[in-house]
């Protein structure tokens, strides 16, 4: 038995760039990305910091002052709404001497009051009081520092860049996936966290994957056609799309798919059937809410959409899931899933809650445990990546995706 050590750079190069150097195409990843501090450091400076991150719907912060903190990795996010109703997004950090200027998780308030001298920020991030300064002192220089932050079919996304990747083509083909479903007016049934002890690419790479659909989820399988070879399911995704095609209801699948050296973001959207006769996801596969945007009916189908590096979007005709990956440390994450139903329904009336989230709860919880179980076993010194399986070539664009990333300044 041999203990495979971190791969051994040579002193001219770049130690994270020989790791990428000698990634084998196929493979998986070796310890050292889910290990090595250095590489999670350099994780959020080429995918964190570069990308764009969607943080939920903007239904969570509905009204003038709402606000609610987000934490990932070592920064905090407020995301409020100004008096005119615009949202912003910026850094907990006070301008004076770096305090954290907002204590609560979420709220309504017209100002954020720093806890230590009490410098006051408006909603929307200006600093509109500073007490005891002198005269000169330019308090429109001194605002929170903020971030880019947009808004499409409802969904909130921010981008910690200085010049952040073209978001134009993003909102389009998000317009033309989750749009169809309604998504601008969809109102946040649920959130659920969920924090993973492991490295949040374990997370998302078996989030890519349903090669372990069958063996893992098997609530999931008996409703889910996804986890077939792909010749099996090409008959139903026909018939699938035949009945989209029947509701006047074109939703466009798109691969643009791509690394960030030109500006662009990567995103890809695609459907799959849901076995025959099964609406919706759910534990026997019928309807859980109103239908959403424009289905009048079910079609079969599930869109799904994989957004930049910790995004990923699925929408069934009646409810939707955002599904957030938040890195925390090398060896933590968390995952956030928010349910989505129709704006104007209603808890009790018009959906049974337990009956909406159960398929994705026990479906998550699933894969935290197996996400967990891959993290003590990678963490050994005699892990060796092994070959990744033809139903993982999500996972497969996913790693040469993110190794691009990484590689590129
Ligand atoms: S650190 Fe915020 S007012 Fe001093
Ligand atoms: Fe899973």
């Amino acid at each position: 038995m041999t203990v495979v050590p971190f791969p051994q750079a040579s002193s001219e190069i770049d130690p994270i760039d020989g790791l990428v150097a000698s990634h084998r195409p196929g493979y998986g990843l070796a310890r050292a990305f889910y290990k090595d501090p250095a590489i999670y450091d350099r994780d959020m400076e080429r995918v964190f910091r570069r990308h764009w991150h969607c943080l939920g719907h903007a239904n969570i912060i509905p009204n003038p002052g709402d606000f609610e903190l987000f934490k990932i990795d070592s920064e905090a996010v407020i995301l409020s709404r100004a008096e005119d109703g615009t949202i912003h997004a910026m850094l907990n950090v006070c301008r004076h001497r770096g305090a954290e200027v907002c204590t609560k998780p979420k709220g309504n308030a017209k100002f954020f009051v720093c806890p230590y001298h009490a410098w006051t920020y408006s909603n929307d991030g200006s600093l509109r009081a500073a007490r005891l300064m002198p005269k000169d002192f330019d308090r429109s220089a001194h605002g929170l520092k903020k971030l880019h932050v947009r808004v499409a079919e409802g969904l909130v996304f921010i981008c910690l860049a200085e010049k952040p990747l073209d978001f134009e083509p993003i909102a389009e083909q998000l317009r033309t996936s989750c749009g169809q479903y309604g998504w601008a007016d969809a109102k946040v049934a649920y959130r659920q966290t969920y924090p993973v002890a492991a490295n949040w690419k374990l997370a998302v790479e078996n989030y890519v994957e349903c090669y372990h659909c069958g063996p893992a989820h098997p609530e999931y399988s008996k409703t889910h056609a996804l986890e077939q070879p792909l010749h099996m399911i090409e008959k139903l995704n026909a018939a699938m799309e035949e009945r989209t095609c029947a509701l006047g209801i074109e939703i466009v699948s798109a691969d643009n798919w791509q690394t960030s050296a030109k500006g662009q973001e990567a995103i890809h959207s695609f459907r799959y059937a849901l076995y025959d006769g099964v609406s919706s996801g759910s534990e026997d596969g019928s309807p859980v809410a109103p239908l959403m945007g424009r289905f009048t009916d079910y079609d079969g189908g599930v869109t799904s959409i994989h957004l930049g590096g910790t995004t990923f979007l699925v929408c069934y005709p009646d409810h939707g899931m955002i599904y957030r990956f938040i890195p925390k440390t090398v060896d933590t994450c968390e995952m956030e899933l928010i349910w989505l139903v129709r704006g104007d329904a209603e808890e009790g009336r018009d959906y049974d809650l337990e009956k909406l989230i159960w398929l994705w709860k026990v479906t998550t919880e699933e894969d935290k445990k197996i996400i967990e179980h891959t993290a003590h076993g990678v963490a050994s010194r005699y892990f060796e990546p092994g070959p990744i399986a033809p139903m993982e070539h999500n996972e497969l664009r996913y790693i040469g995706w993110y190794l691009d990333e990484i590689s590129r300044p």
